[in-house]
């Protein structure tokens, strides 16, 4: 049994139909979905039609469709936040069926194939406590890029190795039972595998957002389960056209209605790497010294740090 392992879309339908063409000439048909899946990209109601479209499906919730499902029944014209623009614009472009679909889905999902089980969340926090989450992840990938000359496929090495001999990860790893343990959440993919006792750690990556360094293509990946119970785990990465995907996205309302978070996120498509929690630690420098309190932050507090953010980012970058 093989399952296609899909996380983090985050409305980005050109990527998710990229992914799932590759998943078809791969000969698959069974999938696992691990969260997020609108809020970010301009395509929300395309990314949840086709996954509703797909009959042989494992699917859970991640901490996104919980912002939308804040929004349910406020009054709207009460919607003045900058920072919230784009959940804004992702829950009123959003169809009620397809919103409907997305919070009904359970917060994690437990199964068994070929005598192995399964697990799925969308954050590892559910199977390992905070580690790696807050110490392997995009936030750090992003930091070494900018600081060594090594490139993306080096770094993750790197911090694969580093985190494999860890002695708290080891013990975060020693508490779990047999079994494969499916997340996604951090944005950056990778895996791994202890055969003797039959653990097996699987985060696919962002399927639309990928925040590992690696800008040409988008992340999946395939575990396949044979009929003794052997378990086989393979990353895949599908060519992506991200310039293309940009331009495309600066056509669409949601550039123009939630302009700040579109760019910040057109910044992190180009590069493929975390910008987003970069800028709202300067957001909130900024709102700081202008002594204001407002959270999520005012329009006109959200709309200049950004245009200073992003100065500073185009004189760093030139
Ligand atoms: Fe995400």
């Amino acid at each position: 049994m093989k399952y296609a392992i899909i996380s983090d879309i985050h409305g980005n339908f050109p990527a998710m139909q990229a992914v799932l063409k590759d998943v078809k000439e791969q000969g698959i048909s069974s999938f696992i979905f691990a969260g997020d899946y609108c809020i970010s990209g301009p395509w929300p109601d395309e990314c949840i039609d086709a996954i509703r479209a797909i009959p042989e499906k494992h699917i859970i919730r991640g901490n996104e469709e919980k912002y939308l499902e804040n929004l349910i029944d406020k009054d709207q014209s009460l919607w003045k936040d900058g920072q919230m623009q784009v959940s804004y614009w992702c829950y009123r472009n959003l169809s009620r069926k397809n919103l409907d679909y997305l919070l009904a889905l359970p917060n994690r999902v437990d199964l068994e194939c070929n005598g192995m089980k399964i697990h799925v969340a969308h954050s590892s926090v559910d199977f390992l406590g905070t580690y790696p989450f807050y110490t392997w992840n995009s936030v750090t990938v992003a930091n070494r890029s900018r600081q060594s000359d090594r490139v993306p496929e080096q770094i993750l090495a790197d911090m694969s190795s580093e985190r494999d001999n860890d002695p708290s990860f080891q013990e975060a790893v020693a508490k779990l039972e047999r079994g494969i343990y499916i997340f996604g959440h951090s944005h950056v993919q990778w895996h791994y595998t202890d055969k003797n006792r039959g653990i097996y750690l699987i985060n696919p990556g962002s399927c639309g957002l990928p925040l590992d360094g690696i800008q040409d293509s988008v992340p999946y990946t395939v575990t396949e389960i044979t009929d003794a119970g052997e378990v086989f785990t393979k990353e895949q990465r599908v060519p992506f056209d991200k310039d293309n995907y940009n331009r495309e996205v600066m056509q669409t309302t949601q550039y123009s209605e939630a302009n700040v978070w579109s760019r910040v996120i057109l910044r992190e498509q180009a590069t493929a790497l975390e910008h987003m929690y970069f800028f709202l630690d300067f957001v909130e420098q900024y709102a700081k010294e202008l002594g204001d309190e407002r959270r999520p932050y005012a329009l006109d507090t959200w709309e200049n740090a950004f245009r200073i953010w992003d100065r500073k980012m185009e004189a760093t970058e030139k």
